[in-house]
């Protein structure tokens, strides 16, 4: 029998997560089938629970259900355990839930050995305080930054996010309004504001010479926080599309043993995205 996987999500349509999948699949000579399910929230337990007694192997899980995920895996990773969110489920030994979150892994791969960003003594700024920077923080700071600030429009939320990672390394909280100056090497928007269009309200000298942008954040045409960064002299404004990938591909090794190569992937729907864009203009 073919082996069974499933992104679960409210929306799920739009998910590029089955072509990504099947695509390592094909490529590594997997055999297994991955689909979408859309989740009702007063019922995403049970949606689990059928999947996997139906015989699934694993599932993705994306926006609104990480956090329920979390709450629902009774053995968690490290990862999942200090992002307070789930994005992949398995099953364990005994038949247990175990949640991963891959994330943090996904966002490290793309800016580090895709793109060939250099963490190590950097000032980085990390924008937003939600379940995506949660999910990134403890494994940017072991990156190894000199120091990383972490600035959200609802500052408080910022300051407790940097509470329970203090452990981790050199990290700071802060409102937006407080970051005049501060000249960071990288900063990386895990707000969710570029949804409706828009940036973070950043000062314009907040960036260093040769520094880099990151949007979590990708789309057809380029993200608004893409488009701040080039505006304001970035060497380089990235989006998650990378990441999207990487992040897949640690769920795909964490369930088949099997890494896949990434590359060819990212290519693959950057040409989907441009044949797209150049035949909306047509
Ligand atoms: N590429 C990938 O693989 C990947 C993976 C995960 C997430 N993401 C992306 O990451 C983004 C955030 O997701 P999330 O799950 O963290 O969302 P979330 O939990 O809802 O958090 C949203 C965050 O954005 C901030 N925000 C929203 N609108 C804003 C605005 N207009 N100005 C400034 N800040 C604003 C919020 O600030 P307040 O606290 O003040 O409300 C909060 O910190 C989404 O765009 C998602 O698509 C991408």
């Amino acid at each position: 029998m073919t082996d069974r996987y499933a992104v679960i999500g409210n929306p799920i349509e739009q998910s590029k997560s089955p072509l990504i999948h099947s695509e390592f699949a094909r490529q590594t000579g997997q055999h297994m089938e991955y689909g979408r399910l859309l989740g009702k929230l007063e019922d995403f337990l049970a949606e689990v629970r059928r999947f996997f007694a139906s015989g699934g192997c694993g599932m993705n899980v994306t926006v609104p259900f990480k956090e329920e995920a979390w709450k629902i895996s009774s053995e968690r990773s490290p990862q999942a355990e200090s992002a307070g969110a789930v994005n992949t489920l398995s099953l364990g030994r005994g038949g247990e839930l175990r949640g991963d979150n891959t994330d943090g892994v996904g966002l490290l791969r793309d800016l580090t050995e895709n793109n060939g960003f250099a963490l190590v003594g950097k000032r980085v700024l990390l924008l937003g305080a939600g379940g995506a920077a949660r999910g990134v923080l403890r494994l940017l700071v072991e990156g190894g930054p000199a120091e990383l600030v972490v600035a959200n429009r609802t500052a408080a939320k910022a300051e407790s996010l940097v509470a329970s990672g203090k452990d981790y390394g050199p990290l700071r909280g802060s409102g937006l309004d407080a970051l005049a100056g501060g000249r960071f090497d990288l900063i990386i928007n895990a707000t969710s504001a570029g949804l409706a269009g828009e940036v973070p309200s950043l000062p314009d000298d907040c960036l260093a010479p040769h520094a880099w942008t990151y949007d979590m954040l990708y789309g057809d045409a380029p993200t608004a926080f893409c488009r701040w960064g080039a505006a304001h002299g970035a060497d380089r404004a990235l989006d998650g599309l990378g990441m999207l990938v990487e992040q897949a591909a640690e769920s795909f090794f964490l369930w088949r043993g099997v890494r896949p190569n990434t590359g060819p992937v990212i290519a693959l729907l950057r040409r989907g995205r441009k044949a797209r864009a150049e035949g909306d203009g047509a």
